[in-house]
């Protein structure tokens, strides 16, 4: 009954998924299930709801035109409201709607891309660790491969040698960078950028940039986009493909809305004829559009999520030192990488999946083995902890029983 290639798909559950399904059957609550499953393994922000909530009931009642079809690849408001949004809180200048599309999450976006400016078996280079779920994209339906480059350290600096080695030897078409980055949470430096930019020219390969993180910097670092007019001498704009959503800085994970950005008129138009499948409804676009051109409340927004970001941050180091756990300095993005390989018998990638599966089963937490993450020193995991404080209690507390094992 089922199509060849879908069977290869869904020929097994991978184990984050089934993680996630099994937090989201019978998740934790403070009041209500203080003994259900508690996800930190799934990327998504929950200190905002309140904020949220409060300005969606403000914005004014749908109207006829949201209940039809609009361009396919996001309507010319909302086009028009992200290339400013674009430019105050990305940094990105001298853009319009025709650079723009908008799809049904970053997912989308990416899968989209895939299917644009890869041939099946064309590499693209990324910087591991790396969010895994670029293998999905990428990979699973239109076949580009990813390749891994280890050249970064734990406060996400980059080595100019490695990287450029990888490039040259691997062939890549494309570098695609996470910026700040996903899982390590660091931005990438001004001097990093343009050297990356550098080495990208040098090879002939185009840059994708997901800044998705872009307004989610609460330490000492600074977030300047791939795309930022800083770097127009090295004349490489037209090379560098840019992708935001509103799943993380906005914490609407639910309402899956991506944007692709790009001076490249080819590519972007590639982009918006494929939109056709994966378009946002028009009642969402009207509703992200309201937002998107509220500066005034995106502005107090982020720097409340950053503020409450850097003290969740800073209870979720305290509650690790007091348990004796090492963590990476994160000072971006809503995760850091946790270094569990004490409680492991060896260094390797079965002892990571046993640890994994004691968490689940024993302790019921939820956190993702740095090897979905391409990360070669196994013992390493990543916590995302953007959780209402309760929340973030009851985890240490388990986290904690890991001493008895
Ligand atoms: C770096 C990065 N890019 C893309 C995505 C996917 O975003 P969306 O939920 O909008 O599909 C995520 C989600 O975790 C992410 O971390």
């Amino acid at each position: 009954m089922i199509s060849k290639r879908a069977e290869i798909l869904f020929k097994e559950t991978p184990p984050l998924v089934e993680a996630h399904f099994k937090c989201a059957a019978d998740p934790y609550h403070n009041e209500t299930n203080r003994d259900g499953y508690i996800n930190f393994g799934t990327a998504e922000n929950f200190l905002l709801e309140e904020k949220l909530v409060e300005k969606i009931s403000t914005i004014p009642n749908i109207t006829g035109k949201t209940l039809h079809y609009d361009f396919p690849w996001g309507s010319e408001a909302l086009r028009t409201s992200y290339a400013s949004f674009a430019e105050k809180f990305l940094g990105i200048e001298n853009i319009n709607s025709d650079n723009i599309a908008v799809g049904c999450g970053l997912s989308a976006i990416i899968e989209i891309l895939s299917f644009s400016v890869f041939d099946e078996g064309d590499k693209v280079l990324t910087i591991a660790p790396l969010y895994n779920g670029f293998y999905h994209d990428f990979e699973t339906r239109f076949k580009a491969k990813i390749e891994l480059s280890h050249s970064i350290d734990r406060k996400g600096v980059i080595n100019r040698e490695i990287l450029s080695k990888d490039l040259k030897n691997t062939g890549a078409k494309f570098l695609l960078i996470n910026n700040p980055h996903n899982p390590i949470g660091h931005c990438y430096s001004k001097s990093d950028i343009r050297m990356i930019i550098e080495v990208a020219k040098e090879n002939s390969v185009f840059i994708i940039a997901d800044e998705v993180y872009a307004n989610s910097v609460f330490g000492d670092s600074e977030f300047i986009s791939f795309l930022s007019e800083e770097f127009n001498d090295l004349d490489y704009k037209e090379s560098i493909l840019h992708l935001y959503g509103l799943a993380k800085d906005f914490a609407l994970s639910g309402f899956k809305v991506g944007f692709f950005l790009s001076h490249n008129e080819k590519v972007t138009k590639a982009v918006q004829s494929l939109t056709y499948f994966h378009t946002v409804s028009t009642h969402t676009q009207h509703i992200v559009n309201n937002i998107i051109s509220d500066h005034k409340w995106c502005e107090e927004l982020f720097n409340y999520n950053n503020e409450i970001l850097k003290e969740t941050f800073s209870e979720l180091t305290n509650g690790l030192d007091s348990i004796g756990i090492d963590y990476y300095p994160s000072n971006s993005g809503i995760f850091t990488m946790i270094d569990l390989t004490p409680y492991m018998k060896e260094k390797t990638a079965q002892a990571e999946m046993e640890l994994f599966n004691f968490l689940i089963d024993e302790l019921k937490i939820s956190i993702t083995p740095g090897q979905f993450f391409g990360e070669k020193n196994y013992g390493f995991f990543r916590v995302c902890y953007a959780k209402p404080n309760e929340t973030l209690k009851s985890f240490l507390q388990r986290l904690s029983k890991l001493k008895e094992k």
